[in-house]
């Protein structure tokens, strides 16, 4: 069957991509639909991604101050006890509000929605398959693929949702394992190890490299390391998983050095994978209409999110770059611009990464480390949060800001706090990069006292030496 409407846009795929880009349009005056093979709208990121993991990390966190800190303020709280599936039901209605959320904004701005599974039949045609095996054509002007990504298998290790997990897994375990192994210390590995670990989990990080969080900052994983370790996190790095044997009691992993050696094997009640993820382009149908790939099987795009295929874009995670949310809504808002003629840009030297383990740990813009590889001439500001007056009152005082500025002109490059609440400091810091500031502007800026975000100022008084506190 095929759809009498003509659209002027199709998006296959409503995660946080998709869904914006298709009101950005849809605000913009064409008339847009969005093919979604799940039952809910939202994507991996409201579904089983960043909504679902930080309704659990709140509520862990929670347990553990109740359990072990909030004593300290002089609080007295006695028996407490895990209610897992209460627990369990606030990161449901959080989940349910959310993607019902986007059901409303897709009403307010007359998105129709097809469930289904999308293929590219031909350019301007995609085909939505539904659950009951039947088909139906919809024809737009432009398709924007925005279908994001799925999680990265690790040969050797089966994962059954069980006793070996992925993220999705690892967010609806019925009880508290023992022994948890993850398979990865990067940014999915530490916020979901953190909760187990906080509800009562032995927890053990398998990775790969010499260092958690690659990525980030060379001091700031070391220092991250070093403040979940304290937490109660093992690590093993410079470790491989060779294989992983699931049984009814539990599973046996046999893990090496990276370099080869020696195996040896850790017993585990429940392993996460968590190596990354992967696009995902499954039975889209892209190599029939010849839409290109790149080396890392994501589909290659230009500046402007156009295919290599005339009418067909791409944004999000299934395209290059980081796999974040807030960067595949940018590129919806910009791709949605530039089909209805306007201009967009993103800065993604300004795009925030944050990881929501306690204490958070933010960055935005250059690592010392890529700064020296790019032979860029920088001075650091740094200011730890023991001398910062509200840090100590909320006995946070873990962890620092610091920040690099452009050796000659002053210029903000890059910025990387470890704290309290550094998810939400970090903004004033994406902000300056995108505005061009240098460090003496964020010096110069007041910032509320007490608050945590004295410590940016400070830090970026620390870049012209001149720090007041210290
Ligand atoms: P997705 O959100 O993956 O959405 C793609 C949608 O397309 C899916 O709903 C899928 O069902 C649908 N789809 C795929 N193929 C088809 C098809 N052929 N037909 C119809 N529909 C199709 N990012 C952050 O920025 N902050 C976080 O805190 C954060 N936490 C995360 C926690 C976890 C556990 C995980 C796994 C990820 C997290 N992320 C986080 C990453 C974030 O979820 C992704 O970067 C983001 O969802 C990417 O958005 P997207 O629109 O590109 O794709
Ligand atoms: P990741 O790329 O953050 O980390 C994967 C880790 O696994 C790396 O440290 C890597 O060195 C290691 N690794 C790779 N192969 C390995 C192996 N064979 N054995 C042991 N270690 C191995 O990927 P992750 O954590 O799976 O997350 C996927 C994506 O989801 C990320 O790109 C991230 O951006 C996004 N995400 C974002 C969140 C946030 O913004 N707060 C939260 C969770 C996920």
């Amino acid at each position: 069957m095929t759809t009498e409407t003509q659209f002027d846009l199709v998006v296959i795929g409503s995660g946080p991509g998709g869904y914006v880009a298709a009101i950005r349009a849809a605000q913009l005056g064409m008339k847009v639909a969005c093919v979604e093979m799940r039952k809910t709208l939202g994507g991996t990121c409201l579904n089983v991604g960043c909504i679902p993991s930080k309704a659990l990390l709140v509520a862990s966190e929670k347990f553990e101050e109740a359990s072990h800190s909030l004593g300290n303020f002089g609080v007295k709280v006695s028996g407490v006890e895990l209610d897992l599936p209460t627990m369990m039901k606030h990161k449901e209605k959080t989940v349910e509000s959310n993607v019902t959320g986007v059901e409303f904004l897709f009403k307010k701005n007359k998105i129709t929605r097809f469930t289904g599974k999308g293929s590219i039949a031909a350019p301007g045609q995609v085909t939505v398959t539904k659950e009951d095996g039947s088909t139906e054509t919809v024809t737009a002007k432009n398709i924007l693929i925005a279908t994001g990504s799925d999680v990265m298998p690790l040969p050797g290790v089966t994962i059954d949702e069980k006793r070996i997990v992925s993220s999705t897994g690892a967010l609806d375990l019925t009880e508290v394992p023992k022994r948890l192994v993850v398979i990865g210390g990067g940014v999915i590995g530490l916020e979901l190890g953190s909760v187990w670990q906080r509800l009562g989990a032995q927890v053990t990080v398998v990775e790969f490299l010499d260092r958690i969080l690659p990525g980030m900052d060379g001091e700031v994983s070391k220092q991250s390391q070093r403040i979940l370790g304290k937490q109660g996190l093992t690590f093993k790095l410079s470790t491989k998983v060779t294989s992983a044997v699931a049984a009814d009691t539990g599973v046996t992993l046999t893990v090496e050095p990276a370099a080869g050696g020696t195996a040896e094997t850790i017993e585990a009640d429940v392993v996460l994978v968590a190596i990354g993820r992967r696009p995902y382009t499954e039975g889209l149908g892209l190599d029939k209409v010849g839409v290109e790939l790149d080396e890392r099987k994501r589909v290659k795009t230009d500046h402007h999110f156009r295919t290599n295929v005339p009418g067909i874009w791409a944004i999000g995670d299934v395209i290059a770059g980081a796999m974040l949310a807030h960067k595949a809504e940018e590129e919806g808002v910009v791709c949605a611009e530039v089909m209805a003629g306007q201009s967009g840009h993103i800065n993604y030297d300004a795009i925030p990464g944050v990881v929501y383990t306690w204490p958070e740990i933010a960055a935005v813009g250059k690592t010392e480390e890529q700064l020296k590889a790019e032979g860029v001439a920088y001075k650091v500001g740094k200011f730890p949060f023991t001398a910062n007056g509200r840090a100590r009152s909320m006995q946070a005082t873990e962890g620092f800001v610091k920040l690099l500025a452009d050796a000659h002109s002053d210029k903000l490059l890059g910025a990387h706090i470890i704290g309290a609440s550094a998810g939400e400091m970090i903004e004033e810091l994406a902000l300056a990069l995108e505005f061009g500031a240098s460090s003496e502007d964020i010096a110069r800026t007041s910032h509320a006292h007490p608050t945590l975000t004295e410590a940016i100022k400070e830090a970026a008084l620390g870049v012209l030496g001149r720090t007041i506190h210290m």
